[in-house]
């Protein structure tokens, strides 16, 4: 591994898509999630399709070394905010730079598309396993104090009307 900060931000295109869902896959296997690599592809589709969401990688020798994908929502309260739903760097490539450099470059896009501001929602598994509430805060971001909760029945089949 070499001390060097990495040098590159690049946008996901043909170019990098492969190694984009290679780092994903990688991500979510080691964070316990079973996601079949196919469905990790389709989502990234998805998301490259989309104008209101951006994925980069982060370059070493023309290779992707790390992460981000960026999504973004209107609010009454924020107009539209931006959101970081993922951000991985492979573990030979940490602590030099490329996680804050992909957060950076998300931060400019989201500025970019008008965004007000950049959340990131961390889980008590995160947390416990990369203290991820601290390398956030090294970068600027402050807790909101809010609790966030889903409805994911939609993709099991949904809530019978009776129920609700
Ligand atoms: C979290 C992660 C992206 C950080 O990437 P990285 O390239 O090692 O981070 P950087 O080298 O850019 O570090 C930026 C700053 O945060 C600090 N930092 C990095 N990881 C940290 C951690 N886990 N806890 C506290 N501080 C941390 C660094 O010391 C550095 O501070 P400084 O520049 O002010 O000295 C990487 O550890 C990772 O991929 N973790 C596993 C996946 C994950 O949990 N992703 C987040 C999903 S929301």
């Amino acid at each position: 591994m070499s001390s060097q900060r990495v040098a590159q931000v690049a946008d996901v295109y043909n170019l990098y898509h492969d190694g984009a869902v290679d780092l994903l896959v990688r991500f979510f296997r080691e964070e316990g999630f079973s996601t079949p690599r196919d469905m990790i592809a389709r989502n990234l589709q998805l998301i490259l399709a989309d104008q209101g969401c951006w994925t980069a990688v982060a370059l070493e020798h023309g290779k992707a070394i790390g992460v981000i994908t960026v999504t973004t929502m209107l609010y009454v309260e924020w107009g539209r905010l931006a959101e970081i739903g993922d951000l991985y760097v492979d573990p030979m490539h940490r602590g030099r730079g490329a996680g804050r450099r992909l957060v950076n470059a998300a931060i400019d896009w989201s500025r970019q598309r008008g965004c007000n501001g950049v959340y990131i929602t961390l889980t008590p598994e995160g947390e416990a396993r990369h203290r991820l509430s601290h390398f956030y805060q090294r970068l600027k971001f402050e807790p909101t104090g809010r609790t966030t909760m889903m409805f994911a029945d939609l993709v099991r089949g949904g809530a019978d009307e009776t129920e609700r």
